[in-house]
C-alpha cells in the first residue's frame, strides 16, 4: 500500500516517510525541493526496499491539491495513508508581518490539507484500512502571542481532524492529529525566530526521528490526538485547566519577549 507525505523533503515529514517505508509502505513524496526528495526516494529504496515517487511542487500555489491528487492516483490505486505535514510558522506581531506572507501560510497550513483530503478520500475509501495524519502542533491548544496566526491555523487543523474523525468513525478511514512541541528541524529558521528564542526552544526540543516514530505508531493504532513527549503532553493538558489569560501570559513570556 502507498502513503503520501506532504513536506517530505526534510524535518518531521521526511522522518515520517522513512518510518512508513520501514513498516512496508511505498511512498509518494511531495515538497518543493526536488533534489532532497530524490535523495530520500533513493534512501527509501536502499534501506527499506520500497518504491518512492517524487513530486516537486509549491503546495501553496493555486490548484496544488488537485495536481497532487491527480499525480497520486496516476501512480497508484492502493493509497492507504495520507500525511498532511507541509506547513510553516511566522514569528512576529500580526500587524508587523506582511498580510500576503501570512495568507500564504494559511493556504499551506489549512486550505491545502482540506483540499487534498477532500480530493483523496475517494481513493482512501478503496483501501481495506486507511489513515490520515494531520500535523498540527501543541500551539493548537492555546493562543500564542507572536505566533498568533500560526497557532490559529493549527487549532483549525486539530478541530477539523476531530470532526472528520467522528464523521468517518464507522468507515475504513482513521483520522489522527499529530501535535508536536518544539522539534529540531528548519521550522524555527523558516519562522524567522531569533537565536535567543531558538536557544530556549532547543533546551526542550525533540528530534524529528523521535516525533515520527511516536506519530506513526499512534497513527496506526488509531489514536485521535498524538502528542509526542511527556513535557508536551503535560503542557497541552494544562491549557484545559489553567485560565486562558495565564496560559497566554506564559506563552508571551517565552515567545514575545525576544521580539
Ligand atoms: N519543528 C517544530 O518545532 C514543529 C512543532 C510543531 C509542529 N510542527 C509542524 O510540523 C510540520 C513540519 O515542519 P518541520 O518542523 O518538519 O519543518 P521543516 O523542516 O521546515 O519542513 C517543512 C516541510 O514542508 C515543506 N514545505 C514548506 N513550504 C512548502 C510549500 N510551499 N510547498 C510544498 N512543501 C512545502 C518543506 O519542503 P520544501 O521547502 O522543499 O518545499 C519541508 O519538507 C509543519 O506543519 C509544522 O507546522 C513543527
Amino acid at each position: 500500500m502507498y502513503a503520501l507525505v506532504t513536506g517530505a523533503s526534510r524535518g518531521i515529514g521526511r522522518a515520517i516517510a522513512l518510518q512508513l517505508a520501514q513498516r512496508g509502505h511505498d511512498l509518494l513524496l511531495v515538497a518543493r525541493s526536488e533534489d532532497q526528495l530524490k535523495a530520500l526516494a533513493q534512501e527509501i529504496g536502499q534501506k527499506h526496499q520500497r518504491q518512492a515517487q517524487v513530486l516537486a511542487l509549491d503546495l501553496a500555489a493555486p490548484g496544488a491539491a488537485e495536481k497532487t491528487a491527480a499525480w497520486a492516483t496516476q501512480h497508484t490505486n492502493q493509497l492507504a495513508v495520507l500525511v498532511n505535514n507541509a506547513g510553516y510558522g511566522l514569528w512576529g506581531r500580526f500587524e508587523d508581518l506582511g498580510l500576503a506572507e501570512q495568507q500564504n501560510m494559511l493556504q499551506l497550513n489549512m486550505a491545502l490539507p482540506v483540499a487534498l483530503t477532500h480530493a483523496l478520500l475517494p481513493a482512501l475509501h478503496q483501501a481495506p484500512q486507511a489513515y490520515i495524519l494531520n500535523v498540527a502542533s501543541t500551539a493548537a491548544y492555546q493562543a500564542v502571542p507572536s505566533l498568533s496566526l500560526y497557532a490559529a491555523s493549527k487549532a483549525f487543523l486539530l478541530s477539523f481532524s476531530r470532526g472528520l474523525r467522528y464523521e468517518l468513525k464507522a468507515r475504513n478511514v482513521s483520522v489522527s492529529c499529530l501535535c508536536p512541541g518544539a522539534t529540531t528541524t528548519d521550522f524555527a529558521d523558516r519562522a524567522g525566530m531569533g537565536a535567543e528564542l531558538q536557544a530556549t526552544a532547543n533546551k526542550v526540543s525533540m528530534t524529528a526521528e523521535a516525533v515520527a516514530a511516536i506519530a506513526v505508531a499512534g497513527l496506526l493504532a488509531g489514536e485521535a490526538e498524538i502528542i509526542p513527549g511527556v513535557l508536551n503532553k503535560v503542557s497541552a493538558g494544562l491549557t484545559s485547566v489553567v485560565p486562558k489569560g495565564i496560559v497566554e501570559k506564559i506563552a508571551a513570556g517565552i515567545y514575545e519577549k525576544y521580539l
